[in-house]
């Protein structure tokens, strides 16, 4: 497949994979992208997982035809996108690895070396001119891990943005980019969003034609769109107007409490309400719902003087992540001591910029008369924030 006349993409799709990072669900596979830059000198960048090792040399190899590569870009050593280096070496032992210093240091505890008299690292604002085609690199740490450069080619004026803008998905599938990238982004980079933010600053000023990650699709039109929801997503900020109501429920009395909040909050007029028992849905979708949206209500029993597992893991993936700029509310159930509201409220209290709402809900055991009248008060808050 050809990106334009003289860059090529070689990666592969991967459909044997269940579990992404050995965490996250891809019923769809994955796509593990690597790109070949033809020109007086010819670059590879990345490489791809070890499963496919064969796959991608005679994918690298169609593109080559007879030529020799010259360097082998390496822009993230994570090993979906690294595994194949020594490979890639025995194969064409004259090449230079172009990569950040921490690269190299990462390649002596992978591979036991450094491969040395190969190396040519590079800092942000270094180019490789390739003939026709210069290569600017900028340093993108934790974008998603420290050693992460991107690569800007100034002639055709392509972004190759190694994880960032790539999405979960083999390229044989049709999906919504943004429902598999939000996922993607906040499960796996949504913790960094003031180092996304620093890329962007440092992208701002650049044409782009096209972005070619190392996940996903080539995106070359209607770019405004993909890097407004980055700056969206690694800002915190709200994407869709609405509530997300996240929820467990043991033997279905905090279940009948949210379903009533939902109705509520529909029958007052808020369109986007999102509900998710947690303790059945995927844990990564949840996620990014949670990031989503404006409004969440979290709603669980009291479990062990705490509250219930499925609700506590939730809360840990958002605030690991640094959970902001949203406005919550609490739905707590407990027969004897009830002390959700109380853990929920505390486990959230580093968060920065959350809004409580006044409403609390708190069932003792089964909703009561007095459970509705909260519910009720609860939905018309929500959607008065809404409305202002
Ligand atoms: Fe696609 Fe961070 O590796």
């Amino acid at each position: 497949m050809s990106i334009t006349q003289s860059v090529h993409y070689v990666g592969v799709n991967d459909r044997q994979i269940d579990l992404f990072e050995g965490l996250y669900a891809v019923k769809k596979g994955m796509a593990y992208n690597s790109y070949v830059i033809l020109d007086e000198k010819v670059a590879v960048l990345d490489t791809v997982d070890r499963a496919f090792k064969t796959q991608w040399l005679d994918n690298v190899k169609k593109v080559l035809g007879e030529r020799k590569p010259d360097y082998l870009i390496v822009q993230h050593m994570e090993p979906d996108h690294s595994a194949n280096i020594v490979a890639f070496l025995e194969a064409y032992p004259n090449v230079k690895i172009v990569s950040s210093p921490k690269s190299f240091l990462m390649m002596q505890n992978y591979f036991g070396r450094d491969f040395l008299e190969h190396q040519m690292p590079v800092s942000d604002g270094d180019v490789l001119a390739l003939g026709t085609h210069e290569l600017t690199f900028f340093s993108a740490p934790m974008v998603h891990w420290p050693e992460v450069i991107v690569s800007y080619e100034k002639t055709e004026k392509l972004l190759f943005s190694a994880d960032a803008f790539g999405k979960f998905g083999a390229l044989d599938t049709q999906d919504d980019w943004a429902c598999e990238a939000r996922r993607y982004y906040f499960g796996i980079v949504g913790k960094y969003g003031v180092q996304v933010q620093n890329l962007l600053k440092k992208l701002a000023n650049l044409e782009i034609n096209a972005i070619c990650p190392l996940h996903g699709p080539v995106l070359n039109e209607n770019l405004e769109y993909y890097l407004n929801l980055y700056n969206v997503w690694s800002s915190y900020g709200v994407e869709t107007d609405g509530v997300m109501i996240a929820y467990t429920s043991v033997y279905g009395n905090t279940k009948k409490a949210v379903e009533l909040l939902e109705r509520e909050l529909k029958a007052q007029g808020c369109e986007n309400v999102v509900l998710t028992d947690l303790a059945r849905s995927d844990r990564s979708e949840a996620v990014e719902d949670a990031f989503r949206y404006g409004k969440i209500v979290f709603a669980t029993t009291t479990y062990n003087g705490e509250i219930f597992p499925f609700m506590r893991d939730f809360m840990h993936d958002l605030t690991e992540r640094n959970f902001q700029n949203r406005t919550v509310a609490f739905i707590e159930n407990g027969s004897w001591a009830p002390m959700a509201t109380k853990v929920m409220r505390g486990m959230l209290e580093k968060c920065k910029n959350l809004n409580y709402a006044q409403t609390t809900v708190k069932i003792l055991s089964a909703v009561s008369e007095e459970n509705r009248a909260q519910i009720q008060a609860l939905a018309k808050e929500l959607c008065q924030i809404c409305k202002n």
